[in-house]
């Protein structure tokens, strides 16, 4: 049975608490380190992708499509485009933004009434197992293209796999071929998304640090046996919640272990 996943708390505190239309990385060019740099460089993003969708594509599939921001500019430059997210606040944007269709489910779930000539997967290409992400593929976009842009891992000289979050590139670019999916353009953008982790740490460190010690001072002033049990609790899970957030955020760490790519690939027709 399709199964439907919980609003994400994460996306959802990207776009309301920083008013971003897009919950990707963006591809910087020189604008300023501040959430009205990271809007422009999320525009151009969106501009790059767009640029590159092949002539004579009508009818495109929106494949994560987050807050909708993607599928409006797609639905104003006249394409049929349709939203998909198993995210129910994302529905609800996505409603009010774009419009109907919509898809309330996993991609890798979703019973495709007709196949469409394009499918674009912005940041969402990492949230699915590669083993039913290809065959979502072939299913959705026979004869057609898929379009994507996503950070991918990297395996580094001992051929270890870092850990994290991204598919390992070696698995995807060769899973996509036996899938029957021919590579028309590749582009490497990582140097143009790291300000984005830049800001963000720099966000974490001047906001959530500083809230943080607060919250620990004042819940230890007032509350030191409760809290001195709750802290031993969730002090492991925080610490390491917080690790992968800021290993994340490092530049240099994303560029030892990460590409980020926007990769154009054509679709074998359906058997
Ligand atoms: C980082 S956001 C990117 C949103 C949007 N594409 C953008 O660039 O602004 C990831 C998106 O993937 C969606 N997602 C997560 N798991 C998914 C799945 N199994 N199938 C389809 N979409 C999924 C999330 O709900 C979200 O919309």
């Amino acid at each position: 049975m399709a199964r439907r996943i919980k609003s994400s708390f994460a996306l959802r505190f990207y776009s309301e608490v920083f008013g971003l239309d897009h919950l990707h990385y963006g591809l910087w060019n020189g604008e300023p380190l501040t959430f009205d740099g990271l809007r422009s460089a999320q525009e151009r993003y969106a501009k790059r992708l767009t640029g590159l969708i092949p002539e004579g594509v009508k009818t495109v599939l929106d494949v994560g499509s987050g807050t909708g921001g993607f599928s409006a500019a797609l639905k104003g430059r006249g394409y049929q485009v349709e939203g998909l997210s198993p995210d129910p606040h994302q529905q609800k944007l996505y409603g009010e933004r774009v419009g109907e269709p919509f898809h309330l489910v996993r991609f890798q779930d979703f019973d495709v009434p007709h196949s469409y000539d394009l499918v674009v997967m912005s940041e969402s290409v990492q949230y699915i197992w590669l083993q039913s992400y290809f065959p979502a593929i072939r299913r959705t976009a026979a004869g057609g293209h898929l379009l994507l842009a996503d950070y991918f891992r990297i395996r580094q000289e001992d051929d270890e796999l870092p850990e994290g979050s991204g598919h390992d590139l070696e698995a995807f670019l060769s899973e996509a071929e036996e899938a029957g999916l021919e590579l028309v353009y590749r582009e490497d953008v990582t140097d143009q998304v790291l300000p984005t982790l830049d800001l963000g740490r720099d966000w974490l460190e001047k906001h959530v640090d500083p809230f943080l010690a607060l919250m620990n001072d004042t819940l230890t002033e007032r509350y030191p046996r409760i809290y001195g049990l709750l802290r031993l609790f969730l002090r492991r899970r925080t610490e390491r919640h917080l690790g992968k957030i800021r290993k994340l955020l490092d530049g240099k760490e994303f560029q030892r272990t990460r590409r980020y790519l926007i990769l154009l690939y054509r679709v074998a027709p359906g058997s």
